[in-house]
């Protein structure tokens, strides 16, 4: 058999606790039916404490915005609030949720990529915050500012920094060679905007380079000081997301899979993903072109060192950001949601078959669908764990996972996993660390499939033991 690459998961305690009550697991996938998404929520506390300690270090003012959007459960948001984070929201339906819940509406701020007119409505009425991305929106929003008789709280979404001669293009937010002439012309020159009053500014990049943050940074703060200059003053910069999380606990074990994946597509090994999926990579007349498409899942920079190198980045005269934020009395602000979620889920799929394909690979048929746990990047890297429930031996099998959906691409992992012995039907597969983009994301219900349910794990700190009524559907929150 030939030696698939591991990719070993930083795990937490809370998840092997749970794995070794197998019997319970099983029990809440026959209550709730197959795929279900666990989450424990007081992990986020860590991730919270990792970013709160740099801003500390530096002394800036600050504040955190969860990105709401990463995960659709209310205990997310429930957990961002109690740790004293204000919630970043991304659609009326959960901006309203969030009023719903009693989030204080000053706590919210909305930086949908489409903002509907009951959404502008109802934050101006309650005075949240509105980023802002083009000149559509700012005369919708005076519109509706006009209409309910209120000043509109707003930021302005930049875009088009310039990093090393080069310009980060982005469908987002103002050009920042426009935003100066649109601001005197609107803002200062003329009362075309008189409702709308400037709060601060705001950029989320794409990616997850430390230095063009840095640099995006670096020209937003000397854009609020020129608005200073002309009488403007910035409350605010709001850094937006993206900040790194460490998924992998080996770096070797990253290295041998980026080479095994490399002589695999090059035809020296046999493959090592499904029909030989190059993840980004690929080999036209011998040679191999492109780069790896998926997230960096072992990375060195993950959440407060990715935030630090940020703000410790000096500009032309030798200043911190951080200092420069401190010196303008800026407030930092940002919006992490998936380095939020770092080890705050699991997703439990129950086996339904196994078969060997045409070509002689073994498939394991999970009662789930690639939408379920998907990445946006070209694959989500983890091996996953199996909980068999026979004691009996068995022979290594290396296996791909395969979903629900009448698709020929709904392979869960494109990656075949090497496991110690072929699962049982009934057996269950639990994939770990998918809390966020990976199980909510893109998660849809083709076939009429409902969409997975969400547990919220409320252990028991008295006497450590798991019950299965510790568990609580999000939906019943
Ligand atoms: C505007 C904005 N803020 C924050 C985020 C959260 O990003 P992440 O989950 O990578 O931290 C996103 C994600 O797309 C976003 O678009």
């Amino acid at each position: 058999m030939a030696n698939s690459p591991t990719l070993t998961p930083v795990t937490s305690p809370w998840m092997h606790d749970l794995m070794r009550e197998n019997h319970l697991l099983y029990e809440l996938l026959e209550k709730h039916g197959s795929p279900i998404n666990i989450h424990y929520m007081d992990a986020m506390d860590q991730n919270f404490l990792s970013f709160q300690q740099v801003f500390e270090e530096v002394g800036i003012k600050y504040k955190m915005f969860f990105a709401r959007k990463a995960n659709k459960t209310k205990a997310a948001v429930s957990k961002a609030s109690e740790l004293g984070m204000g919630i970043d929201t991304a659609s009326y339906q959960e901006y309203i949720q969030c009023i719903e819940m009693g989030i204080n509406p000053s706590d919210l701020i909305i930086t949908a990529a489409v903002k509907t007119r009951e959404l502008v409505e109802k934050a101006v009425l309650n005075g949240s915050v509105l980023l802002i991305d083009n000149e559509d929106e700012c005369d919708l929003v005076q519109e509706m500012a006009v209409k309910v008789n209120r000043e509109a709280k707003i930021g302005f979404r930049l875009s088009g920094f310039f990093f090393k001669e080069r310009k980060l293009n982005s469908r987002f937010g103002f050009d920042l060679l426009e935003i100066d002439r649109f601001v005197t012309k609107n803002f200062l020159q003329s009362k075309k905007y008189s409702q709308l009053l400037y709060k601060g500014l705001h950029f989320h990049l794409n990616g997850y380079s430390t230095e063009e943050r840095a640099y995006a940074l670096a020209q937003t703060l000397a854009f609020a000081q020129l608005l200073a200059k002309k009488g403007l003053r910035t409350e605010f910069i709001d850094i937006g997301g993206g900040f790194l999380v460490n998924y992998l606990q080996d770096k070797i074990e990253w290295d041998y899979f980026n080479l095994s994946l490399r002589k695999a597509i090059s035809g020296i090994i046999p493959p090592i993903t499904y029909n030989n999926d190059g993840l980004g990579l690929e080999l036209y007349g011998g040679i191999l072109h492109g780069e790896l498409k998926t997230y960096p899942f072992w990375n060195t920079q993950p959440k407060e060192s990715f935030l630090r190198q940020i703000l410790s980045h000096k500009n032309q005269k030798q200043q911190t950001l951080a200092e420069v934020a401190a010196q303008e009395e800026i407030e930092i602000r940002m919006e992490p949601g998936r380095s939020m979620l770092d080890q705050t889920g699991l997703t439990l799929a129950r086996v339904a078959f196994r078969k060997r394909d045409s070509i002689g690979d073994w498939l394991v048929g999970l009662e789930m669908n690639m939408t379920q746990m998907l990445s946006g990047s070209a694959d989500f890297l983890l091996d996953p764990y199996v909980l068999y429930q026979r004691k009996e031996e068995g022979e290594p099998v290396e296996v791909f996972f395969t979903g629900a959906y009448c698709l020929e691409r709904d392979i869960l992992l494109k990656r075949k996993i090497r496991l110690p012995k072929l699962p049982h039907i009934g057996d269950m597969v639990v994939f770990v660390n998918t809390a966020g983009y990976m199980m909510h994301f893109f998660e849809s219900s083709a076939h009429l499939f409902p969409l997975a349910t969400n547990l919220i794990w409320n252990r028991e700190t008295k006497n450590n033991g798991i019950e299965i009524a510790h568990f609580q559907n999000d939906e019943d929150l």
